[in-house]
């Protein structure tokens, strides 16, 4: 029987009856993506836990945090079906309790550039969560998907920079199969905007391919992506190929790169990534 909490102190008695533990941390509105982290979640571990938190913290005063879609009956039955042995879905008032003080978790060397740029204050209330759940889960394994590259990035960071015994594991993008990366927020585009959001996987595949073929200039590559998505009617917000520890720009292509996008489609913002140059292993 799958367990749902909505308080810490329970969700603490009972991690404490469980053996090793891998969680998924999400914001809800599951779909397929979310589900192949709690798959891989269940080989990591022999108990899955999945939070449930659509966390204001992470969300600026003109995004989309009051209509981001919250469907929880039918999270908790995507959990039940894929053997999540238990949910965590606190209200904001459980994790923000009035009184608590302020408190920043930053990176700064991570949080300034691509997202963070464009979302100020986004990476604080991501690492502020996820430290929380971390916290109140105690997980031994923790699955993050690679869509958000940055975020990834920035908790792995995190975790070895505070010595927390966690293993953070990759796990890769899932697409529909018209090649767009899936999102819970996917569900806000009209049909005539998610077939122009399609230049955005087309755009960065393509870009893959050019540098599987040799390609090694980054201001060429992003030029060529960057025409793509204008011809689209896409808004860009960034278009950049970085080191993916370091996150820091990158000219001429070198190991590990990652050519990441964040545009707007109408007033959906939708972000993608391809890794060009995969780490040497
Ligand atoms: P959310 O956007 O719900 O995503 C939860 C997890 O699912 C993240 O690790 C994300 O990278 C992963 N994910 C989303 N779409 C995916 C896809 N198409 N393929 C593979 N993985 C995918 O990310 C957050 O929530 C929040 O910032 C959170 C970490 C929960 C903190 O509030």
């Amino acid at each position: 029987m799958m367990q749902v909490f909505t308080t810490i102190s329970a969700t603490r008695d009972y991690r404490a009856t469980l053996g090793p533990l891998a969680l998924v941390p999400t914001m809800g509105a599951l779909h397929a993506g979310h589900l192949s982290l709690v798959t891989e979640a269940h080989r990591q571990a022999s108990a899955v836990a999945v939070s449930i938190f659509v966390n204001p913290t992470q969300f600026g005063p003109n995004e989309d945090f009051s209509r981001y879609p919250r469907p929880m009956e039918q999270d908790l039955e995507m959990c039940r079906q894929a053997g999540v042995d238990f949910v965590f879905h606190p209200a904001p008032a459980e994790m923000y309790r009035p009184g608590l003080p302020e408190i920043r978790v930053d990176l700064p060397g991570l949080t300034t550039v691509l997202e963070g740029a464009h979302r100020p204050g986004h990476f604080s209330g991501v690492c502020q969560v996820v430290a929380k759940l971390f916290n109140i889960v105690r997980p031994d394994v923790a699955c993050f998907g690679r869509k958000d590259f940055q975020q990834l990035r920035v908790l792995s960071a995190m975790v070895e920079a505070l010595d927390w015994p966690i293993e953070m594991i990759a796990c890769p993008i899932l697409r529909d199969p018209d090649g767009l990366a899936m999102s819970s927020r996917n569900r806000y585009l009209s049909a005539d905007e998610r077939r122009r959001a399609l230049t955005i996987n087309q755009a960065i595949f393509a870009a893959e391919k050019s540098v599987r073929l040799g390609h090694r200039d980054a201001a060429g590559l992003i030029e060529s992506v960057r025409e793509q998505l204008l011809a689209s009617g896409l808004a860009i917000d960034y278009v950049a190929i970085v080191d993916a520890l370091t996150l820091e720009p990158q000219n001429h292509l070198t190991v590990p790169a990652v050519l990441a996008i964040a545009v707007r489609v109408g007033t959906t913002r939708l972000i993608d990534n391809i890794t060009l140059l995969p780490p040497l292993s």
